[in-house]
């Protein structure tokens, strides 16, 4: 029988065992560091992002931070906003939009280093449970729950989105950094160390022939005429037989108003459009103010 053996014995006996027992015992003692190498992988920092790295439609060039403030503060940004920028970078907006004003955000982001970056920029900051980011081609990915969208591309790659930012939900802010959306100006600029940023809010539909009556007690009726360009509307009211010229007139996402002279009487409505429909209120110079419906025909 075989006897138990020292340790010292044994670890003479390993010696002599060659190269498949030590390599063994190597391994089972790297064993623990086997077992944990996801968890130090994961915790791996994401490299360093750099200035001008190619992207598929656009490199990667941030928007300084106080601009995108200055954008976020001109677009009114809340808790209740989810802001989508369209290929992210370093992932700076949504993180300043979660940070600085609570709100839920997205980054859609091709790069997918840029994306590792991004979600470990979240987690420092403390907004990981409302800023997520994903890898995705913007012309491929669905953005259509945005309440607010940030950009910062060239401007042909703003002439291909355009249709899509143009058929959002009204009422939906659209803030780029630097270039324009071409014939659709914008409704208001921000500044920041002498650098432009730009808003849009998506207008309604509101162009075409509409039928407009008071609500209550005699009605009365207008006819409405619009034409419609972006958020742009030019046209006039027909008040007892007649056109009257109408001025600033505004259309705000849903928010409509216009104004209608009548001698000295005027007509000024506010409303919303919501589809074929519009409503809101009217007050005529004089009389006490009276609620309007209007229809598209
Ligand atoms: C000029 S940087 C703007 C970064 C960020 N929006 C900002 O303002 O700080 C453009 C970014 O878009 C990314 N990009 C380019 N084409 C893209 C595409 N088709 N889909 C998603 N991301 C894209 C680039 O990798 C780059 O990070």
């Amino acid at each position: 029988m075989r006897k138990p053996c020292t340790d010292a014995e044994a670890a003479a006996r390993s010696e002599n065992h060659g190269p498949a027992l030590r390599s063994r015992r190597a391994f089972i003692a790297a064993l623990p560091l086997i077992a944990a190498a996801p968890a130090l992988r994961a915790q791996a920092p994401a490299p360093e992002p750099e200035l001008g790295t190619p992207g598929k439609d656009a490199g990667w060039i941030p928007t300084p931070t106080g601009m995108v403030e200055a954008m976020l503060e001109l677009a009114g940004v809340t808790k209740s906003d989810y802001v989508v920028d369209l290929g992210s970078g370093d992932g700076r907006i949504p993180i300043l939009a979660g940070k600085l004003f609570g709100s839920q955000a997205l980054g859609i982001e091709l790069n997918g280093d840029l994306v590792a970056y991004s979600i470990q920029e979240a987690k420092r900051a403390g907004v990981a449970d409302r800023v997520q980011f994903i890898r995705g081609d913007i012309f491929a990915t669905d953005y259509s729950r945005a309440t607010v969208i940030t950009l910062f591309m060239t401007p042909s790659v703003l002439r291909r989105l355009r249709p899509k930012l143009l058929a959002m939900k009204p009422g939906t802010r659209i803030l780029s950094y630097l270039f324009a959306l071409e014939e659709w100006e914008p409704d208001e600029w921000a500044w920041s160390e002498g650098m432009h940023g730009m808003l849009w809010v998506v207008p309604a539909s509101a162009g075409g022939h509409w039928q407009v009556r008071t609500v209550g007690a005699s009605p009365s009726s207008y006819a409405l005429r619009l034409a419609q360009r972006f958020q742009k509307i030019d046209g006039a009211v027909r008040i007892g037989g007649a056109d009257r010229p109408r001025w600033d007139a505004t259309l705000r996402g849903e928010r409509i108003r216009f104004t209608a002279l009548e001698g000295e009487r005027r007509h000024d409505f506010t409303g919303t459009v919501a589809g074929d429909g519009m409503a809101g209120l009217l007050h005529v110079t004089g009389e006490p103010q009276r609620q309007w419906i209007a229809s598209r025909a």
